[in-house]
This record gives C-alpha cells, structure tokens and sequence, in this order.
C-alpha cells in the first residue's frame, strides 16, 4: 500500500508507522505531522533509516499541502491518527480541538474524494460514546461525549459517516481505548505517574480515584488497526480494546509496587470538569476480524515502566519544556496541587 499516516510523528501513530514498515515490505508510508507540542521526530528515529518512509511537516487542515502530497506520492491509503487528544487540555482551551480533529477530519476526507483514494481509516476514541457505569458500548450505541476532546473526535466520526452515506467513501472507523506504552507524551495518566515516581514527585490522582478505564497495550492495539484497515468492511466502524478495566488507583498502585516507590507519594487533587466515571468497549466485531491482545496487562505495564526508566533523555526535555512548564502551570492552578 502506498499510506499516508497523518500524526505520525505522536504516540501510536510512530507505533503504526513502525509495524507497517516491519510487516509490510512493499508499502510506502509518508507521515504528515504538524509537529506540536506532542509531536516529537524522536519517535521516528527507527522509521527515518527505512527507504520507504517519508517525513513532511504540515497542517491537515491545509487542504493544498494534503492534496499536493496525495499527488506526489501517489497515495492510495490515509490513516487519520492527527488530532489534539488531551482532555485536560480540552478543557483549557478546546479550540485547536475542534479546528484539527473535525475540520482537519473533513479536509482529508475531501482529499479522499477527490484523488478517489482506495481506503480511509478514522483513528477514534471509545470517549466519543461517553461514560458507562455498567457493561460495555457497541458500535451501534448512540455518541454521548462529554468533553471538548470526546465531542470533536464525535464531530470527526460524524464526517467520516456522512462522506460514507453521502459519497461512498471506503472510510473505517477504529474506537479504541485508552493506550499505554513508550512513547506516551507525559501528560496523561500512565507516563505522567511513572516519570513523576521515578522523580519522587507526587501524583495528583483526580477525586476518588475510582474512575475506570479500559487499557490496552499500544502494540496490540496498532495490530488491530491494522487488522481493520487490512480485513475491514468499508462504512463499518470497529472497538477497539483488550478489555483491561481498572480503576486510576489500580493503576496508580501497580506502577508504584513496580518501582518500589511509597503510596505517600499519591496526592488526592480536586477532580476533572466533567470527568467521564467509566469507559469499557465489547470488542466482538474487532475479534471476528482473528485479532485478539498479545499482552497480558501487568507484563506491558511492567515493559511500558522499565522503558521510561531507561530512557529519561526522551521525557525529561518533555517535562522541563517551555510549552508544558505553560501547561502544568494552568493546570496545578486548576487541580490545587503544586
Ligand atoms: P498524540 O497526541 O501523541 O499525537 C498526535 C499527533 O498529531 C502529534 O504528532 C501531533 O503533532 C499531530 N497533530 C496534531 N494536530 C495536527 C494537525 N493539525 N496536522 C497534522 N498533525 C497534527 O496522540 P496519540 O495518543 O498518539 O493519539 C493518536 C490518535 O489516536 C488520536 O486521533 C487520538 O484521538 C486517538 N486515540 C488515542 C488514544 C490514547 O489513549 N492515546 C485512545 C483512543 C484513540
Ligand atoms: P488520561 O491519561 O488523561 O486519559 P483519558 O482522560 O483520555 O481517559 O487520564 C486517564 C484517567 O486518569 C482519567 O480518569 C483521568 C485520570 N488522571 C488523574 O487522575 N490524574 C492525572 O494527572 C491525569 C493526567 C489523569
């Protein structure tokens, strides 16, 4: 396949980009990354060395920079990993949301339109069918966000299905859940606990702590994407998730008994806006695909751990950075901790 993989320079998109190139010997795969504060080339360092990878730096949003790369390089795929995808900073400051996960979504469909490309796969979020208390969301459940993220990652779901219902587009949508694994920027929930224990900090767990997520390893879940756009049925959209649901204090507690830290290091901080309780996927249509997780969950946090400590060159720059000094610092006003 001849890919375009945009927001291939952030967390799982680097991790698709590496899998393709492993297990693909025929593609090419060209990234367009706007290089945020969350992009990072770092994360493409293995990629860089592979003939069949190209980097360019540029704006999905930028409708003559998308399609002048479709031309040049005469793509056939594009895989819409490009998006602002932290809540917390959704809700300082949600406008970069909506311009990049629903009007960059809809300028690459154009593109795919256009240039008549053969496939399209939306990169989405199980945070767009909003919180659960009990069971699991299937695909055909109603989307009830409730964050600045969750509700622009909807409004770039309902694109992909319109230029679906309207056009024809081959577009798939893939909901997963929350990923963890190396390279995670050091703001959410994962990296930021284990970079702060490795640090002595404290680890500012909003409210109860028993909001619950549902994990998965990012490998396993770039595997699945690529089951999806591999194997999926145009127009159907695909959960997502390896069914690891555990509550922010399991998680918290297990990353500490991993690094021997003490649980006096967790501070109890004034809760999330709006903080979603629960989120967990039934993953039936994704399994009928033959994809199923290959990590169990304390092995990949124990791996996920042991990769940021060795390597602190990678996150401590992250950490000391101007723009997430600007970050913490709005955001430690917000949750009253220091
Ligand atoms: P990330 O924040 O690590 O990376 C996002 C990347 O997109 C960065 O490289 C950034 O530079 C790039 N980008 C942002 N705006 C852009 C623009 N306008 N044009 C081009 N590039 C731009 O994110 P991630 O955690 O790797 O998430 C990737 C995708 O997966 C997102 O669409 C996200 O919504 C989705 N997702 C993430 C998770 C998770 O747990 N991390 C779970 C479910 C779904
Ligand atoms: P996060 O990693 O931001 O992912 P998402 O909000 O997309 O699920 O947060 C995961 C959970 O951890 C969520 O319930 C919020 C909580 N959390 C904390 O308790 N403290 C923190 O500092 C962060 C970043 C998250």
């Amino acid at each position: 396949m001849r890919l375009l993989v945009t927001g291939g320079a952030g967390f799982i998109g680097s991790h698709f980009v590496d899998l393709r190139l492993k297990q693909h010997a025929r593609d090419l795969v060209v990234v367009l990354d706007k290089l945020t504060y969350a992009g990072n080339p770092a994360n493409l360092a293995g990629a860089r060395r592979n003939p069949r990878f190209k980097f360019i730096k540029g704006d999905i949003c930028e409708a003559r920079t998308v399609e002048r790369i479709i031309r040049k390089y005469r793509l056939e795929v594009i895989v819409n990993f490009a998006a602002e995808t932290h809540v917390d900073r959704s809700i300082l400051s949600p406008e970069d949301f909506a311009r990049t996960d629903v009007l960059g979504t809809q300028t690459l469909l154009e593109a795919v339109r256009r240039h008549r490309m053969k496939r399209f796969l939306q990169i989405s979020t199980d945070e767009v069918y909003g919180s659960i208390e009990r069971g699991a969301f299937r695909e055909t459940d109603d989307l009830k966000p409730s964050s600045p993220y969750s509700a622009s990652k909807a409004g770039g779901d309902l694109q992909v299905l319109a230029y679906r219902h309207t056009y024809g587009l081959p577009v798939l949508i893939a909901r997963s859940s929350n990923n963890f694994g190396p390279r995670q920027y050091p703001e959410k929930l994962i990296p930021l606990f284990v970079t702060n224990a490795l640090e002595n900090k404290l680890l500012p767990l909003y409210g109860d702590g028993l909001n619950t997520r549902d994990w998965i390893y990012v490998e396993d879940n770039c595997r699945g994407l690529d089951s999806i756009l591999e194997q999926g049925i145009p127009g159907e959209i695909y959960n997502l998730g390896a069914g690891n649901t555990h509550t922010n204090w399991e998680i918290t507690s297990t990353i500490l008994k991993l690094l021997i830290k003490p649980e006096s290091l967790v501070k109890h901080v004034i809760d999330r806006l709006g903080h979603d309780r629960r989120y967990a996927l039934n993953t039936r249509k994704i399994r009928e695909l033959g994809w199923q997780p290959a990590w169990p969950f304390v092995k990949a946090l124990k791996h996920t751990v042991e990769w940021y400590q060795d390597h602190p060159e990678w996150w401590q720059s992250l950490k000391s950075g101007e723009y997430m000094q600007y970050y913490r610092r709005q955001y430690q006003k917000r949750h009253r901790v220091k």
